[in-house]
């Protein structure tokens, strides 16, 4: 199985949270390529079984909360049919951002498997149930145990 994980990150939360996920897809047995979502690696999405895609929560008052780093992830190549997890990390409230993150990544073309938030304190909770819920939807062969 394997995997592509890149992420957005202006202050190292959402890169923290890549780190974690791309650990839990080692974990799973899978191989993990992680990167900045500016420098996306190619041919490893072209490969890939599921692509993790993450970003920080944007909050504004009058067009609500939105996936951040709008310029580094409308660099992001078209992920035509290819199945893809959203993450985000946030401070205080998430609103109902991963729905935007996921409509933004399937105007990509994307698959969107799942979406979901974290608090930036309390990483990693949640991450490895996320994983396992991604790549269930996503119906990633596992190499068995
Ligand atoms: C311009 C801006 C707007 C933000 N708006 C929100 C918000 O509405 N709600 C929230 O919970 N966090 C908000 N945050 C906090 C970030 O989403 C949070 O710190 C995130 O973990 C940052 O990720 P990073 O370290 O990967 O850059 C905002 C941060 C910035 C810079």
């Amino acid at each position: 199985m394997k995997a592509v994980v890149l992420y957005e990150s202006r202050t190292g939360n959402t890169r923290r949270a890549a780190e974690y996920v791309a650990g839990a897809v080692q974990a799973a047995g899978g191989e993990v390529t992680i990167r900045p979502v500016d420098d996306p690696p190619m041919d490893d999405i072209a490969n890939a079984d599921i692509v993790f895609i993450g970003t920080w929560v944007d909050g504004a008052i009058i067009a609500g909360h939105r996936p951040g780093g709008q310029r580094n992830m409308n660099t992001l190549p078209g992920l035509w049919d290819i199945p893809v997890a959203g993450f985000m990390t946030y401070a205080v409230y998430p609103g109902k951002v991963t729905g935007a993150l996921a409509r933004y990544l399937e105007k990509k073309g994307a698959s969107v498997v799942l979406a979901r938030a974290f608090h930036r304190k309390r990483l990693p909770d949640g991450i490895a149930e996320f994983v396992a819920d991604a790549l269930a939807a996503a119906e990633v062969n596992l190499p068995s145990a």
